[in-house]
């Protein structure tokens, strides 16, 4: 990543709500223009299902070089259409960016804003509040397998996973680092070793190898299937959670859940010291796509772990406090129990950002 003193941010609005989400995230930047230091050269790109449709273009040729060479961020809405029922479009930009970039962690943070927001019965925001480091280049997202006897009642199907040292270790040392540096006390690693024993193996040694190098951190291990469980009865035990590409997926949608729904769940996908990619954790929900109700708090988070990324911590704080303040004020789209559009409730967390700023 060259050292730019204007960072550039390649903007990716995608599909369905994606664009409406982005448009709220794009509108906090403008309102954070020439405060906390912070200038951001933005530019947006149409990669998404039109593209696809009218040119049979996905990501396109040159794209990830471009990206590498030319930006600093990249701020990604959502990928999928129903007019593209086989996701190849999607699968093209998102995974081909997450893999054609080396985004080894996918960063998911999950944190309860507000008490109302949890469908926990009594949870407490310091109850919720732990990040799921999720590897993001391999495991079963690797592409390999294949059918023998297809379209017979013969027929097999098989779909492997790849684990390698290389990326087990440096997910997992990610982990701990962050761990190390925040001052969080446990670092939890969930797998299913307990039947997939050759790459449960692996996680379980490079786990015990790396913990021994952080003897600061509490290192804890857990089946996927009881964290699945744990996560609903007692989250707070958590502080890190790394996981392979799959767990990781499945149990940041629960994370989610948690924190308010998928309109609030914000991630990262991080190369450090690269250019990286920032995408709210939903996707493209086609049934409330141009309705204006979709919740831009999910990508209006998403821009706040990039400006932390970029060096603008100070930025980074002011938006989740704005949008922190807005969501306890019930400023916010139906599914948090507001009742404004998604430009409103956009609106809502610029006001703050603008009155914080005088
Ligand atoms: P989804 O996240 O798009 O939506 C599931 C449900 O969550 C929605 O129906 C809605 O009830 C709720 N929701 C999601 N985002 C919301 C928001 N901002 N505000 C309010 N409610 C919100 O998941 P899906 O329906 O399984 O997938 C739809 C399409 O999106 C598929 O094509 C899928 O492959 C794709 N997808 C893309 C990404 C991505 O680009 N990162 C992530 C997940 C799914
Ligand atoms: C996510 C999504 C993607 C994934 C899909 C759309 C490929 O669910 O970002 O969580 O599985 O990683
Ligand atoms: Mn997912």
């Amino acid at each position: 990543m060259a050292e730019r003193k204007v960072k550039r941010v390649a903007v990716v609005a995608g599909d369905g709500i994606g664009p409406e989400v982005i448009a709220e995230a794009v509108r906090v930047v403008e309102a954070l223009r020439g405060t906390h230091g912070v200038e951001l050269d933005l530019q947006h790109f149409d990669w998404g299902a039109d593209k696809f449709l009218s040119e049979g273009v996905s990501l396109p040729e040159g794209a990830l070089e471009m990206l590498a060479r030319d930006f600093d961020a990249i701020l990604a809405g959502a990928f999928g259409d129903p007019r593209v029922p086989s996701n190849r479009h999607a699968e093209d930009i998102l995974l081909g960016m997450r893999r054609g970039l080396d985004l080894y962690i996918n960063l998911r943070p999950v944190r309860l804003l507000d008490a109302r927001l949890t469908p926990l019965r009594e949870r407490k925001p310091e109850e919720i509040d732990f990040v799921v480091f999720r590897e993001n280049t391999e495991g079963a997202y690797c592409g390999a397998g294949g059918f023998l006897k297809k379209n017979t009642s013969e027929e097999i199907a098989t779909q492997e996973e790849l684990n390698t040292r290389r990326g087990v270790e440096r997910i997992i040392v990610a982990a701990f680092e962050y761990a190390r540096e925040r001052g969080r006390k446990k670092v939890t690693m969930c797998d299913k070793s307990n039947v997939q024993r050759f790459g449960g193996d692996l996680w379980q040694r490079v786990f015990r190898e790396v913990a021994a190098r952080h003897p600061g951190v509490e290192a804890n291990h857990q089946y996927v299937d009881a964290t699945a469980m744990f996560m609903i009865l007692n989250p707070a035990q958590y502080d890190v959670v790394v996981t392979n590409n799959l767990f990781g997926d499945i149990l940041t949608d629960l994370g989610a859940a948690l924190q308010g729904g998928l309109g609030v769940a914000a991630s990262g996908n991080i190369h450090p010291g690269r250019v990286s990619l920032f995408e709210p954790v939903h996707g493209s929900a086609p049934p409330l796509a141009g309705r204006g109700v979709a919740n831009p708090v999910g990508s209006i988070l998403t821009t706040a772990m990039m400006l932390e990324y970029l060096g603008h911590s100070e930025a980074s704080r002011a938006v989740e406090r704005a949008v922190r303040e807005a969501v306890v004020a019930r400023e916010t789209t139906t599914d948090l129990g507001g009742t404004l559009s998604t430009r409103a409730a956009g609106e809502a967390i610029t006001k703050r950002l603008r009155r914080g700023r005088d």
